[in-house]
């Protein structure tokens, strides 16, 4: 689909996914001439910035924070033509007017057409009271006919399942449920489009996709990294609402949910929706077997000194704060009934990986004698981060007399395989959203579905005083995670 010319105002252009994210993923689109002729950026914050100081402090986030790409002096030139800086308080109706003001002025100067993408990126508690000052002041109605007006909705959706609801009656009571693009980045990621790819573009994977062959599922996404700066914010959300209630069971609806009809975005979110919503409620009185809380604490990593969670500055000396969490999530369908999803996801692991392992069943009879090594050898590994790839493990004949069995992988490595360059999420979610298309957003109904399955586990450990840390920093996290896999015949995988 064609871009249209357009305007993106980013509320929130001082913090941290404007610098790391959104400018430098702006700037890569733009070399890659991906971006429309007609075309500005609009920061908003409340520091006092002229258009030049905007433009300056965003050369250099753009410079330190450009992963695998060039910077090109000549092009930020150009590019910075179309940055503007608007300062002011979000909770001021005068602040819209100045917006609404330098939107039209862009609109001539810059040829954006009178189309807009706001993108929220504040703190979330701001975004209800933005939304409100937009529709205040009208600018969710374009006044250019034909323009579109859209606006993006970056995580937290809430803080749990009543100010989910909350947030999204204020952004529908301005905006339609069509213009509203709720971010969740790892739909972006190349390898969990890739998921779809794999499952609805082959033919022979399909058919074993089911509790008959499956036996269980691991989905791992693990950060080497501590709280880094963010103490305060990671305090109040914890990992299951930072990580699980969002991207991890997004992930997961896309490995398990139904063959859409079609590529559209309504029949690809029809079935993530349908996966959560059959994901089981848990009773409160099933947290404690279903779902693992764990807290790091200081260690020595590699000869340094790590501190403890509770340690980090702005935390809480006594935190109730999961840095990791862990649960067991089952789904209420037919192809799905029994077969366990375990998922997992802490700070300060021992390395940063994200993957999702589909163990299959083992062979219904075992007809070589001395087979050994692994009891269970068809592992389907979908590699999302760092290396990125699938990888299939079998059984194979070791050399020599005998009929003794080793597994072995089948690998597939899209470095190798393509050797192109990947797109970051926030590249091809900025570009979608652009373009109109919502298919790799989340809608509400996945959203609610989503903060559904955790809520009964918030619930129970609100009121559950955990003994913490219970992990040391640079470990696979605290024994009850075993212990919750370990109670079903399962072991965690070592990715
Ligand atoms: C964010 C979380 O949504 O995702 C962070 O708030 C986390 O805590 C990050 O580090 C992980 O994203 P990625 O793309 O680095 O895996």
């Amino acid at each position: 689909k064609p871009v249209s010319p357009s305007a993106i105002v980013i509320f929130g252009a001082n913090g941290d996914l404007t610098k790391r994210k959104l400018l430098p993923a702006l700037y890569r689109l733009a070399y890659e001439r991906r971006l429309p002729a007609g075309f500005a950026i609009v920061g908003i914050s409340r520091t006092e910035m002229t258009d030049d100081q905007f433009r300056e402090k965003m050369r250099e986030s753009v410079e330190h924070f450009l992963e695998d790409s060039p910077f090109d002096a000549d092009l930020w030139a150009n590019f910075a033509k179309g940055l503007f800086y608007v300062s002011g308080d979000l909770a001021d109706a005068a602040m819209y007017t100045a917006l609404d003001a330098r939107l039209k002025e862009i609109e001539v100067s810059r040829q954006t057409g009178g189309n807009v993408l706001f993108y929220l990126s504040t703190q979330p508690s701001y975004y209800s009271t933005a939304a409100a000052g937009l529709g205040a002041a009208g600018l969710q109605n374009p006044s250019t006919p034909g323009a579109w007006r859209r606006i993006i909705v970056e995580k937290p959706f809430g803080h749990d399942t009543a100010s989910a609801a909350e947030l999204n009656t204020n952004l529908q009571a301005v905006f339609p449920e069509n213009a509203i693009y709720r971010i969740d980045h790892y739909l972006g990621k190349e390898t969990v489009q890739n998921i779809l790819a794999f499952r609805f573009g082959n033919g022979i994977f399909e058919p074993l996709w089911n509790r008959r062959y499956v036996n269980h599922v691991q989905i791992t996404a693990a950060e080497a990294i501590g709280v880094e700066g963010r103490g305060a914010y990671y305090q109040e959300a914890g990992a299951l609402r930072d990580m699980i209630q969002n991207h991890l069971l997004q992930v997961m609806a896309t490995i398990s949910m139904e063959p859409p009809a079609s590529y559209e975005p309504n029949a690809v979110r029809d079935e993530r929706a349908k996966l959560l919503r059959s994901i089981r409620t848990l009773k409160p009185e099933e947290v404690a077997t279903h779902a693992v809380k764990g807290q790091y604490g200081p260690a020595k990593i590699g000869g340094a000194d790590v501190p403890g969670f509770r340690q980090e500055q702005g935390v809480d000396p006594e935190a109730q704060t999961d840095t990791f969490a862990a649960i067991t999530a089952t789904v209420e369908n037919w192809r799905w009934a029994g077969v366990p999803f375990y998922i997992r996801t802490g700070k300060r692991l021992p390395k940063r990986v994200t993957d999702i392992a589909i163990q299959f069943n083992q062979a219904p009879l075992s007809i070589f004698e001395g087979e050994t090594g692994q009891q269970w050898p068809n592992l389907l590994v979908v590699r999302i981060q760092p290396e990125e790839g699938i990888s299939l493990r079998f059984f194979s004949k070791l050399p020599g007399a005998g009929m003794k069995l080793r597994p072995v992988t089948m690998d597939f490595n899209y470095g190798t395989s393509f050797g192109t360059r990947t797109p970051t999420a926030y590249e091809t979610l900025l570009l979608d959203a652009l373009e109109g298309d919502a298919t790799l957003y989340t809608r509400l109904d996945m959203v609610e579905a989503s903060w559904n399955v955790v809520q009964p586990i918030l619930n129970v450990w609100n009121e559950t005083k955990f003994e913490f840390p219970n992990y040391a920093a640079g470990t696979w996290g605290p024994a009850a995670a075993d212990e919750m896999l370990a109670a079903r015949g399962h072991v965690w995988r070592v990715p």
